[in-house]
């Protein structure tokens, strides 16, 4: 990873404590980050563009247009330019907006151009704050991975009391500069992701499958490039676009996603196999449509697919893979997920397992969320709460961060 220092983008909006943005840009410059701010028309009339263009060294943007007119388009720079997106303060108009992802303005183009990390800092009336709306929105943006610093409680400019309050500037500085070095914290990292079902032909028509949506293993390798990582995703026949960023490479049968997976890894930090990976295969798929009796039925013949995890093992430990080479399973489950588990890594030789039981509500196949138990090198598992597959992910990486720093 490079030292240049971590960027942020300050968004200001309208409300009376835009007034301590000033107080936050210096604090984040004492942290040695590099800011520049971007003022709604709204927060200019709490605070100067001056002010904040003094404090953060840069000129300060507020408007898509310019006048005279020019063809830079600040969004987008801006967006690029950008590690981390902070709001601080966040009114309820820009929740709002932010959720619904409107673009009127300069700051909700920018955050609407953006692909990094957002935090936001909101501040408002505490009947604003806790209003039905705003939680749908809060809780909108969380779902979509936003960082949300809360307000703290105590009495606001109008007098009320209640959560509202701006959260302390140096915990929304804390959140920002963490967002801004994760979202570069595996920069220089190739890591390859299997995901979703692979299919075994059993004629050109027909195929054997599995119930995997892929949405854990899409889920994994939007998380990984979010963190700076070149993420390869060979996936199995799915219904899910490719994260924005990641190489995405389509496979359909087991031995080509064995194919796939042994070429990218080669020069790879991690393999993560999220894929549920057929373990058979029909023993001939003719090339012609297979037409039988239909009053009768019919024996399949099936032969055993490489286990790709298991070769990876063994490619590593006989040095035609790196020796650093993180290898990390997964186990879907239907009972005893844990027991099960522990027994796989152990049989497998991979370095970290997630195992799951598909068969328990909120867990496995085609739903948002997850619940899974980390087992490492030691055996000893590590159950995780259920969440969302995205908190998985981010999780998963958190651990792998965590194995490099070992
Ligand atoms: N896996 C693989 N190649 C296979 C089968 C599985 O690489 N042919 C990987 C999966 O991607 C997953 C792990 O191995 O990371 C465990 O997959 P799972 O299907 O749970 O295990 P199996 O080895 O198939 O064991 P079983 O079905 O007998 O429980």
């Amino acid at each position: 990873m490079s030292r240049r220092p971590p960027r942020i983008l300050l968004g200001v909006s309208g409300g009376i404590a835009a007034y301590k943005a000033a107080e936050l840009v210096r604090a984040l410059v004492r942290e040695e980050a590099e800011v520049k701010v971007v003022l709604t028309a709204r927060g200019a009339e709490f605070v100067t563009p001056l002010t904040l263009a003094t404090l953060s060294g840069h000129p300060v943007a507020t408007s898509e247009f310019h006048d005279p007119p020019s063809p830079a388009i600040d969004h987008i720079d801006l967006a690029r330019w950008a590690d981390v997106l902070l709001v601080a303060p966040a009114t309820a108009n820009v929740l709002a907006r932010f959720a619904r992802g409107l673009a009127d303005d300069l700051l909700s183009t920018v955050h609407l151009a953006f692909r990094g990390p957002v935090v936001l800092a909101p501040a408002m009336n505490p009947g604003m704050w806790e209003r039905e709306q705003t939680r749908a929105n809060v809780a909108d943006l969380e779902a979509r991975g936003v960082v949300i610093v809360p307000p703290e409680e105590g009495f606001v400019a109008c007098g009320d009391e209640g959560a509202g309050r701006l959260a302390d500037l140096q915990r929304i500085a804390a959140e920002a500069l963490i967002a801004a070095r994760r979202s570069r914290s595996m920069e220089g990292r190739k890591i390859v992701v299997s995901a979703g079902p692979t299919r075994e032909a059993i004629d050109p028509v027909r195929y054997l499958s599995n119930r995997s949506s892929g949405k854990m293993g899409y889920a994994i390798a939007a998380a990984l490039e979010a963190r700076g990582a070149e993420v390869v995703l060979v996936s199995g026949p799915v219904r899910l676009s490719p994260p924005w960023g990641v190489e995405r490479v389509m496979v359909e049968s087991a031995l080509e996603m064995r194919e796939a997976v042994l070429e990218a890894a080669g020069e790879a930090a991690a393999v993560v196999m999220a894929a549920a990976v057929a373990d058979h295969r029909p023993s001939a798929a003719p090339e012609k449509k297979i037409s039988l009796p239909k009053d009768r039925g019919y024996a399949l013949q099936l032969e055993p697919n490489p286990d790709i995890l298991a070769e990876l093992v063994q490619a590593r430990a006989a040095g035609r893979l790196p020796a650093k080479l993180l290898l990390v399973g997964f186990a879907a489950e239907t009972g005893q997920a844990t027991a099960k588990g522990v027994a796989k890594r152990r049989r497998k030789g991979c370095d970290l397992l997630l195992a799951n039981d598909v068969a328990r509500a909120g867990s496995g196949f085609d739903v948002e969320t997850n619940e899974v138990t980390l087992i490492g090198p030691d055996g000893q598992p590590e159950p995780w709460p259920q969440m969302s597959k995205r908190q998985v992910a981010e999780r998963l990486a958190d651990t792998m961060e965590k194995w490099w720093r070992r």
